[in-house]
């Protein structure tokens, strides 16, 4: 049973699951920048029987982050905390990608940090993008996108340097990885716990997108070439929010968890095997 609210920030296909799979019974505020598609899951959520209060955010902006966590503290204790807000190289431009994919996660990440509930859980979306990036990205790199004052990592130099949004969002996402796994300790000298996911291609409107986008051909590739064949659902990625927010997952913090139907294992095996059929 919930003991306190449910904040879910990102409301598109993501954020919509995860307010269907968790939602029912609590308080829950939703939050995104996009007013009309946050008005209209509101006002569909709120005739569905839930118990919706919506704000706007702009992740991005401290002080907007600064007044959704005060918000969330308005409604009592704050249990869980779900972040889906993003963009996408399709999207979005290098720059936007970089406000929002990292800055804006570590923002939120930090934010509710400070006011989650002893008891309470957190899940941020990163991406499968950010464990391939990982191994390709030199330690001190690491290491600044992990630990650097959140007001200082767009002027990181190699984040300030970066004019591609492609390689921007997979640096951002290995950033939110790293970054989660720091913040494990600050959540849990509260008593709580916080993890990542990172999805493969999830049929949401983001993932349609990139789909229709330059790399699409790519990835409908790496879709197929994997275990299960499948795009993702935004279900899947509820159902594996719901388990890390859950009692069943409380020994599991500061960790992230591919969903991603086997993509990554499958790169990895292929790129394997072509390297010993190379060597022999
Ligand atoms: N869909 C995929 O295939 C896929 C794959 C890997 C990772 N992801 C990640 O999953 C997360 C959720 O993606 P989705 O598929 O639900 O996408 P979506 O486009 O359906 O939803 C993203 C939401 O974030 C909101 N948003 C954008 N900028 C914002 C800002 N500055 N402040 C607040 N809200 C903002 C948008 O308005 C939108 O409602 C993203 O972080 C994305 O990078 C998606």
């Amino acid at each position: 049973m919930a003991f306190g609210s449910l904040t879910i920030i990102g409301v598109g296909g993501m954020g919509q699951a995860v307010l269907r799979r968790l939602g029912a019974g609590r308080r829950v505020l939703l939050a995104d920048f996009h007013e009309g598609t946050l008005a209209d899951v509101a006002a569909a959520a709120a005739a569905d029987g839930y118990d919706v209060t919506a704000q706007h955010v702009d992740v991005s902006a401290p002080e907007s982050v600064a007044a959704l966590a005060a918000r969330a503290q308005s409604l009592g204790l704050v249990e869980h905390v779900v972040h889906t807000a993003g963009v996408s190289p399709v999207q979005a431009p290098v720059d936007a990608v970089r406000r929002v994919d990292l800055l804006g996660f570590a923002l939120v990440l930090e934010e509710f940090g400070q006011i989650i509930a002893p008891g309470g859980a957190g899940v941020f979306i990163s991406s499968m993008s950010g464990q391939m990036a990982a191994g390709r990205i030199p330690a001190e790199v690491e290491a600044a996108l992990a630990t650097a004052p959140v007001e200082q990592l767009l002027a990181l130099p190699f984040i300030a340097g970066l004019t591609d949004a492609g390689t921007a969002y997979s640096i951002a996402k290995r950033g939110n990885q790293l970054r989660v796994q720091a913040a494990s300790l600050d959540w849990g000298a509260r008593g709580a716990r916080v993890n990542s996911i990172s999805p493969g291609v999830i049929s949401t409107a983001m993932g349609q997108q990139e789909l229709a986008g330059g790399s699409g051909a790519q990835m409908r590739a790496m879709v197929e070439a994997s275990a299960t064949g499948r795009l993702g659902t935004p279900e899947d990625i509820a159902n594996a929010t719901a388990f890390l927010l859950s009692p069943d997952a409380s020994f599991i913090t500061g960790t992230d968890l591919l969903v991603d139907g086997g993509v990554v294992a499958a790169l990895a095996t292929v790129q394997r095997r072509a390297a010993e059929g190379q060597a022999g």
